[in-house]
């Protein structure tokens, strides 16, 4: 039996993720804070989900969590990386910023590092991370979330960079959603906002592809596209 973990499963994309890989045979290594939902998912599946709790930011502790999930799971074959944080901040708070800092790039790192790490030390592996669209150009509305999202895209790519020198089976998947309708997603505006299930069943299958880059749901790149050619002078101004 193949062995998954999900680091930010007890909610929205990554609930859904953990679902689908135990659906598709995988043992799967569930993680978060909120211990009580993940205990719930756990409840109906129990053969096939094992509960890890622990904060992310908590950078130390993380990469022992990882360890001690990947033993009792009796081994790792994919990681998929789906905690993440984001806040729209106006007033540009620094507490806020540096919030979203916390995880999504030192917790992003412990975890893409110690993930990295393992795989090549066993030979294989494949490590995938829900980045987002959002990292593509700069916010004035959530300055630290766009930054975060551009900083794990950049990062990934390092690794993949890395993984092909080696010349082992070893995979990094960046997978960059538009919206999807999570607690996260709150806010109006919205256009485009997919349903968790149908994000999640992308996203199982740009891993099953291994792919290097995958936007969810498709029709995203056209945004992402247009974001990249829009000239410097007209995104300032946004
Ligand atoms: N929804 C969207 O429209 C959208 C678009 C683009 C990208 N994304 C990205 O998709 C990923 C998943 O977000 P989502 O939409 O599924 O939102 P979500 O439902 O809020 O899920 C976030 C997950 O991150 C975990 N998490 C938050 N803080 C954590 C911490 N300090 N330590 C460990 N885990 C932590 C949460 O678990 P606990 O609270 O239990 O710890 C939860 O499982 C994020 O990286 C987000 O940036 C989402």
């Amino acid at each position: 039996m193949k062995k998954a973990i999900v680091v930010g499963a007890s909610s929205g994309i990554g609930y859904q993720l953990a679902v689908l890989l135990a659906a598709n045979g995988y043992k799967v290594g569930i993680t978060g804070r909120r211990d009580q939902l993940l205990l719930n998912l756990q409840k109906t599946n129990p053969e096939q989900f094992v509960v890890s709790v622990f904060d992310v930011t908590d950078i130390a502790d993380a990469p022992l969590k990882l360890k001690e999930l990947t033993d009792e799971l009796g081994g790792l074959d994919l990681l998929v990386l789906s905690s993440g944080t984001g806040k729209i901040n106006p007033t540009l708070d620094t507490s806020i910023e540096q919030g979203i800092n916390a995880l999504n790039v030192s917790g992003f790192t412990a975890v893409a590092n110690w993930s990295y790490n393992f795989f090549q030390k066993q030979g294989f592996g494949h490590f995938a991370a829900i980045t987002s669209i959002a990292g593509i150009r700069g916010s004035r509305q959530a300055p630290a979330y766009f930054a975060s999202k551009a900083f794990q895209i950049n990062y990934l790519e390092g690794l993949r960079q890395k993984a092909k020198q080696t010349k082992l089976p070893i995979y990094i998947t960046d997978l960059r959603p538009g919206f999807v309708d999570t607690d996260m997603a709150a806010g109006e505006n919205l256009f485009w906002v997919a349903p968790v299930e149908k994000a999640a069943r992308q996203i199982i299958s740009a891993i099953d592809n291994k792919r290097d880059v995958a936007y969810i749901t498709k029709r995203w790149r056209i945004i992402a596209f247009l974001f990249w050619i829009l000239p410097k002078a007209i995104h300032k101004r946004l």
